[in-house]
């Protein structure tokens, strides 16, 4: 059974104090942060986190994020020079992971046996007081594996009932996309998954920091070095044709062809839609807030498959490229999406 607990501002010290028991007693949380919900549990305890892997049926080579609340618990996971970790000073609590050298205390389950270790600094207030009280906690995103991550706390309920311990039932997320990993185990840092921290903050925090070959979301790592780069994510289970250029998405929405589609637009491209649609958003945050949660919308749809636009890739609208590439059935060149469309409807 799994308990549901409000996080209102009269259920809220309650309502943390009973997820951080069951954390410490080796049980399963899931629970907000800034970008997407986690599902959590005690980072030290093996038998706990091998619940996290068997409750998302994850792949036991993709490893979990370590989640701290201050700066003490960051000694006891992971390896930082004085210089990062000035700079991290100023940047954490956010959205910002960094990729770490591992300490001897986290176990190999955590980061699938390999020497590194994710360490993220959530910035939500109801994710910081559950980890100030449960200690750090080993969390991915609290999506069953290959679903698109959860943003809402309906959503959570639904997926993950009686798969977990406890929900912290706290509504919808801030950005609605996952943090920014930053590898820093070598210079210069590469960035391995754009994501809520720009890539621009990043650099004019850090300092020299490559996009690694990742970022654009076309291809899939095939190396062990960043395994969890290799699993396919964020997908709706429909079908869903990316349509780069502008000018093409306008004119197969507006088109008789797109009658089975769901058309995924910003505002601005609205009115071309001839059928169904769903406005992601009138700026790109609400466009990134509103992306996991639109591409569930396309799944309980009627339509058979879904066409979405392409975004400017500065900001936030990186991880948002990044995101819809990886959940597009088709992400290659504006001719090719058009082509297979056309196989797909003459199927
Ligand atoms: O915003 C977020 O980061 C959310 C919230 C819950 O904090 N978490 C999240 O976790 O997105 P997850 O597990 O869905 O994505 C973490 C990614 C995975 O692709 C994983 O393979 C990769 O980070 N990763 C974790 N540890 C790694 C390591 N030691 N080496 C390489 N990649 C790693
Ligand atoms: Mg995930």
């Amino acid at each position: 059974m799994t308990e549901v607990l409000d996080v209102d501002d009269a259920h809220l010290e309650d309502s943390i104090h009973r997820a951080a028991l069951i954390i410490k007693n080796g049980g399963t949380a899931v629970f907000p942060t800034e970008t997407v919900y986690g599902l959590g549990a005690d980072a030290f305890n093996e038998r706990a986190c091998k619940k996290i892997f068997e409750a998302k049926n994850r792949p036991a080579d993709n490893p979990l994020i370590v989640h701290i609340s201050n700066f003490n618990m960051l000694d006891d996971v992971a390896y930082i020079d004085e210089d990062l970790l000035d700079k991290m000073k100023n940047v954490w609590p956010s959205p910002l992971t960094l990729l770490l050298k591992k300490k001897n205390k986290v176990p190999g389950i955590v980061t699938s046996d390999l020497d590194t270790v994710c360490v993220r600094f959530p910035d939500n207030k109801i994710a910081s007081k559950l980890i100030d009280e449960a200690g750090p906690i080993a969390a991915p995103s609290a999506n069953l594996a290959t679903k698109p991550s959860i943003v809402d706390s309906v959503t959570a309920i639904k997926e993950l009932n009686n798969r977990v311990d406890v929900i912290l039932n706290a509504g919808r997320v801030k950005y609605g996309v996952e943090s920014t990993i930053i590898d820093c185990t070598e210079k210069p840092y590469e960035m391995l998954r754009p994501g809520a921290f720009s890539l621009e903050d990043t650099i004019s925090i850090l300092g020299d920091v490559h996009a690694s070959e990742y970022v654009g979301g076309y291809t899939e790592s095939k190396i062990a070095l960043t395994p969890g780069l290799k699993y396919r994510h964020y997908a709706p289970s429909k079908k869903l044709f990316l349509i780069e250029n502008k000018e093409k998405f306008r004119e197969f929405i507006s088109s008789d062809n797109s009658r089975d589609f769901l058309t995924l637009c910003s505002y601005d491209n609205a009115e071309y839609a001839k059928y169904d649609k769903i406005i992601l958003g009138k700026d790109i945050y609400e466009v990134a807030h509103n992306l996991f949660y639109d591409f569930r919308l396309l799944d309980n749809s009627d339509k058979e498959y879904g066409v979405i636009q392409s975004f400017d890739e500065k900001g936030i609208g990186l991880a948002v490229m990044n995101r819809i590439r990886k959940a597009s059935f088709t992400a290659v060149k504006d001719k090719e999406n058009i082509d297979k469309i056309d196989k797909v409807l003459n199927e």
